[in-house]
């Protein structure tokens, strides 16, 4: 392959920051119950080791969109190419993302679990690139803030290869 993988963030940590995460949303939520939504592909490996560090009682569910328009440029247009398996009426939901970039697929995706009737919504994301920002989204969870690279690891892809990585590494083209 023509490219490599530079350390950005090492295992230690990002699962640091997990348990960080976990502890302050046992907090938050304390007495009540948390479900967690999971955008896959990306969100998967984050969200398991997160709903491990969450000691508030935890319900999960999965959910897969597609942006319409091309590869690199998301209109925000989103389409739900699996939708969650349960309803959303009266629970605390927290949607796990991998990364927010322009905004425009969460602004979307957030919108539409709103209007399914949830007690309330949360952003949690891993990763956070703020100066991509096109569409505001309100972020309630931020793992790390990173600048303007194209990242992989911990559930993010270069062309569906590399989200095993134990650690978020930026794709170096050679
Ligand atoms: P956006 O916030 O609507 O632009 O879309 C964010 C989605 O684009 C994320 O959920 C990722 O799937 C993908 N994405 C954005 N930046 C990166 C990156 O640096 N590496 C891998 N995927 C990325
Ligand atoms: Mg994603």
């Amino acid at each position: 392959m023509a490219e490599h993988v530079e350390v950005l963030l090492t295992e230690e940590e990002v699962d640091a920051k997990i348990k960080q995460i976990g502890e302050q949303i046992s907090k938050d939520y304390a007495g009540k119950e948390v479900h967690l939504v999971c955008v896959l592909k990306g969100g998967s490996f984050f969200m398991c080791e997160l709903a491990k560090r969450i000691t508030v009682p935890v319900s999960l569910d999965f959910m897969s969109v597609s942006s319409y328009g091309s590869a690199t440029k998301s209109s925000g247009v989103v389409k739900i190419v699996k939708d969650l398996d349960e309803p959303l009426k009266d629970k605390n939901v927290i949607v796990v993302e991998d990364i927010v970039d322009s905004g425009r697929t969460l602004s979307y995706l957030l919108e539409v679990l709103r209007g399914r009737g949830p007690e309330s919504v949360k952003l949690c994301t891993l990763l956070d690139k703020p100066e991509r920002r096109v569409t505001d989204v309100q972020v309630d969870y931020t793992g790390f803030e990173i600048p303007d690279e194209f990242v992989v690891g911990y559930g993010l892809d270069y062309d569906q290869h590399y989200r095993n990585l134990p650690y978020i590494g930026i794709v170096k083209f050679d």
